[in-house]
């Protein structure tokens, strides 16, 4: 250590503060002999270095975050007493997170995926997550077939690498991800970068008011900086040459003051109009069209701060679906019900039992006030305060007030699949999404489709997966099984 840094920063210690005489030699046995056991500086430095990491999050791993704030623009209080959405001009922190969703920690940015787009409000009545993509639909509608597709995604247990067979037998075989297939490789399957997309959250979610009253709700998050993509080609090329690319993207634009915002809109849908709507209103694969129900602006929100440590902040932040506040709750979708559980089942084995205390997780406008006690990394926060409840100590207390309201249930229970209304099937929508695009978009799409399942190995697997998109559109599915035969010969 140079006398500058000594005096800059005070002398190098170890974890337990005893000043470290040497951070370049490890201590041995005389000149040119063995390192001894006894060098704890060494011993405790490669032990700690073995230890930096923690599990990855096992989908969603690579991502970016920023901190902002949210401002409310519309009165919305007809539709949910949530408190941080109760008054025009309100502003309420939010932590971002997005990401891609198969690759690992270590791989590229601009790939096709789709785009993870988790919003963490810290409101005063608590955090609310919104954990959304960058998509509004999804490739499947049951929780109970998530970890299949998921392994399809990631690489295959023999070959170990992602595998278009394992893919396409899947997508194939289920046949309601169509939509989102059709758009996954459409032109926005792949976009520039984090702050050129928009966000959805994607399921339906319940709003309630003071009176009382439910409304299904749609979150739409308009990017202000315009869409931008990138076609395969030039993705291609900028995965290879800055694997980082929509990282650095967005941390340049807040170092450099250009900060990114999203125009929030929301779709409402009254509770008693759910039941009789053309599609089910709490299926995943579907939107609700603009002409059904049109978007209403809500509020405004802008990423203005980096964090200062992507591990404490980005990799250790946790987000999950189930964290509402009072005016919000859960639907019934059946992706969305087995959301509630996941991530903080994840939470609990990636960063662990106290994840929800680390500065970026706990509230921010409030406190946590629970009887949760101890286990790995507990900070002694609760101090002498009694563990148990209820207690004649003045500890905290339940308010016997639901957050949401409660629904109406019928029949029997069983393996049942989503409920069907008049206009459900699993091709509708996604036929409507490839009749909406002009002649170039058509182009890019099956080119893009037919260049990945050119690369499976056996034809059933092919002509199942071309069905699909034949049944959406007859000729969406011609040009795909054209375009197909042509590159496999
Ligand atoms: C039932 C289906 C699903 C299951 C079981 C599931 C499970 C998970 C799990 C375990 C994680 C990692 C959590 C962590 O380690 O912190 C994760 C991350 C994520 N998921 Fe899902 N997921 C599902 C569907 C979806 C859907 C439909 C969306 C979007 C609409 C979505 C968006 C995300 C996002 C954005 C992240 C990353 C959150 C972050 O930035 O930390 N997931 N998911």
């Amino acid at each position: 250590m140079t006398v500058q840094q000594e005096k800059a920063s005070g002398p190098l210690t170890t974890e337990s503060g005893a000043p470290v005489a040497d951070n370049q030699n490890s201590e041995v046995a005389g000149l040119g002999g063995p390192v001894l056991l006894q060098d704890q500086h060494l011993i405790e430095k490669l032990a700690r270095f073995n230890r930096e990491q923690i599990p990855e999050r096992i989908v969603h791993a690579r991502g970016a975050g920023a901190y902002g704030t949210f401002t409310v623009t519309a009165d919305v209080t007809r539709y949910t007493r949530a408190k941080f959405l109760s008054e025009v001009g309100k502003q309420t922190e939010v932590f971002a997170r997005f990401s891609t969703v198969a690759g690992s920690l270590g791989a590229a940015d601009a790939v096709r995926d789709p785009r993870g787009f988790a919003l963490k409000f810290y409101t005063e009545e608590g955090n609310y997550d919104l954990v959304g993509n960058n998509t509004p639909v999804f490739f499947i509608k049951d929780a109970i077939k998530f970890p299949d597709f998921i392994h399809t995604q990631k690489r295959d247990p023999y070959t170990g690498s992602q595998e278009a067979d394992n893919v396409w037998d899947f997508w194939g075989l289920s046949p309601e991800s169509t939509h989102q297939v059709t758009w996954l490789f459409g032109d926005r399957g792949i976009p520039a970068s984090y702050r050129h997309m928009d966000g959805f959250g994607s399921h339906t979610f319940q709003w309630n008011n003071a009176d009382g009253e439910v409304f299904w709700v749609k979150y739409h998050f308009k990017t202000d900086q315009g869409i931008k993509c990138l076609t395969q080609a030039e993705a291609n090329r900028l995965a290879g040459e800055d694997p980082d690319s929509h990282q650095r993207d967005l941390r340049e634009s807040i170092e450099r003051g250009e900060f990114p915002t999203w125009t929030v809109y929301v779709q409402i849908m009254p509770a008693d109009e759910a039941a009789t709507y053309r599609f089910n209103p709490f299926d995943l694969t579907k939107v609700w069209p603009h002409a059904d129900y049109p978007r209403i602006e809500i509020g405004k929100f802008e990423l203005n701060r980096n964090p200062d440590n992507i591990f404490a902040e980005v990799e250790q932040s946790i987000f999950s679906p189930a964290h509402f506040v009072p005016g919000i709750g859960p639907s019934p979708d059946k992706m969305l019900q087995g959301r509630l559980f996941g991530y903080a089942d994840a939470h609990r084995y990636r960063v662990g039992i106290n994840a929800d205390q680390l500065p970026v997780n706990r509230p921010h406008a409030t406190e946590a006030r629970t009887y949760g006690r101890d286990g790995h990394m507990y900070d002694g926060r609760h101090g002498r305060a009694k563990n148990y409840e209820p207690n004649s100590f003045g500890g905290p207390a339940e308010t016997g007030a639901p957050l949401w309201q409660p629904a109406a249930v019928t029949g029997y229970t069983g393996n049942h699949a989503a409920p069907s209304h008049p206009e459900d099937n699993d091709f509708v929508q996604a036929g409507n999404l490839y009749r909406l695009m002009s002649e170039e978009e058509k182009g890019r799409l099956i080119d893009n489709l037919a260049g990945f399942i050119a690369k499976v190995s056996r034809e059933d697997i092919v002509d199942r997966a071309i069905n699909n998109f034949r049944q959406a559109d007859a000729e969406y599915g011609k040009r795909l099984e054209e375009a197909v035969r042509a590159l496999r010969g």
